[in-house]
């Protein structure tokens, strides 16, 4: 396998666009990240989406954004995996240099969410149809049965879970693509709206019209360039599980995220410790706080200390989503995961302006579908 770089990033703003229709929002992501590779050359296309059909009525993705973005006859594969889309693509685009197959891949995500679709049932499909949605069963349901879990078993506070929606939307004020660039405070969260018991409105990634691209090079290409630091993808793995959350030995424990960041580690011949700016999937605060103790960024059950200590806001020992998450930056469900890589590659360059992490070197994007049953873990490495 080759090495592969990171050549360009692009995303739109996130948030409810009713300007831009579905293909706008690709086209103008897809055309940042080959402005920013500086280079005109793609040999073939990945776009991950969750549910274009349910959204906004449509399928047969590869091909029309293809066409739109004046890149046909290129190959163009649209990929699904629920939430864990974005991810998904991005590692078949990585598999797609490293294999040598291809030289210039473009990895992209898109989603329209807010075109009036009923988006609680088409995000539901995400789970498992007969055993968890028939019985009624939403997501912000099933999360709130996995922060319920985590509570009892490890005495995981209501206001240790709003801190987690308190520090993301601290960062996302110093990302002007966010969808809700404001401080809230722990009292405001406590005081949302109840959405499913004990999750409140305030601990809810929203719902997001957004799309995000990323170029992916082999090292010849890469070293050519000139244009940024160069960022190289040092682990790409990706890991699936049980749909239903009583299918799980512990719903509070991601096995898939575990399983998929433990092979990540391994080919990136590196231990947690050594990551020094992280995105995790924070679609509920619940989700940070499991996702930090798959990762082993600390033990089970501990990890809502290290959120109330500070040590994953900016400017402590390990900062996560720096970027807003999806609590505050927005959730384009298919759009995340290439989100996350744009955000970690401008955190290696040292181009993430106000909220750039001071020395980053080693960053980790962590994207998962419905409760985690799908699971991608990329490690990108910055050579400045
Ligand atoms: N965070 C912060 N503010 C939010 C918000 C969120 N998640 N969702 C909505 N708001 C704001 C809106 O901007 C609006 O503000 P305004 O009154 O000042 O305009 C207000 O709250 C009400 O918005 P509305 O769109 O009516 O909310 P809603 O009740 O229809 O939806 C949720 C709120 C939480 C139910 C919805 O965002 C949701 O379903 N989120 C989860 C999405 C999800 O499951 N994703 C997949 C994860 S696996």
């Amino acid at each position: 396998m080759r090495d592969v770089y990171v050549l360009g990033i692009g995303m739109t703003r996130f948030g409810e666009l009713w300007a831009s229709s579905f293909r706008d929002l690709f086209v103008e992501a897809a055309l940042e990240a080959i402005g920013d590779a500086e280079t005109d050359r793609l040999d073939s296309m990945y776009i991950g989406c969750m549910s274009g059909g349910l959204f906004v009525g449509q399928e047969h993705i590869g091909a029309l954004m293809a066409d739109y973005l004046g890149r046909a006859p290129i190959p163009a594969t649209r990929v699904e995996s629920a939430c864990a889309s974005g991810g998904a693509a991005v590692r078949l685009a990585y598999l797609e240099v490293a294999s040598g197959a291809s030289e210039i891949v473009l990895a992209s995500g898109v989603e329209k969410m807010t075109d009036g679709a009923d988006v609680t049932a088409a995000l539901a499909t995400a789970a498992d149809q007969e055993y968890e949605v028939y019985h009624g069963v939403t997501f912000p349901g099933l999360y709130a049965l996995m922060a319920r879990a985590h509570m009892f078993k490890y005495g995981t506070t209501r206001e240790q879970l709003a801190q987690v929606a308190v520090k993301n939307h601290y960062h996302g004020t110093m990302n002007p693509n966010a969808q809700y660039p404001f401080e809230i405070t722990v009292e405001q969260v406590l005081a949302s709206s109840m959405v499913a018991d004990p999750l409140r409105l305030l601990d809810c990634s929203p719902v997001t019209d957004g799309a995000a691209a990323v170029i992916l090079a082999s090292e010849e290409i890469a070293k050519k360039a000139q244009a940024h630091p160069l960022v190289r993808i040092a682990a790409s793995a990706q890991a699936s599980g049980a749909l239903a959350l009583h299918d799980r030995d512990d719903i509070t424990y991601l096995d898939t995220v575990a399983k998929a960041s433990q092979l990540a580690y391994q080919q990136a011949r590196i231990t947690p410790e050594k990551v020094d700016v992280t995105e995790v999937h924070d679609c509920f605060t619940i989700a940070e706080l499991c996702v930090m103790e798959a990762l082993d960024y600390t033990e089970p059950g501990k990890a809502a200390n290290l959120v109330e200590a500070g040590e994953t806001r900016i400017g402590g020992r390990m900062p996560i989503n720096t970027s807003g998450g999806l609590k505050a930056k927005g959730h384009p469900v298919g759009a995340s995961g290439v989100a996350q890589i744009a955000e970690i590659t401008a955190q290696l360059r040292g181009e993430a302006g106000d909220r750039q992490v001071a020395e980053a070197r080693i960053g980790l994007a962590q994207n998962m579908g419905g409760t985690g049953a799908s699971c991608t873990v990329h490690i990108l490495e910055g050579l400045a």
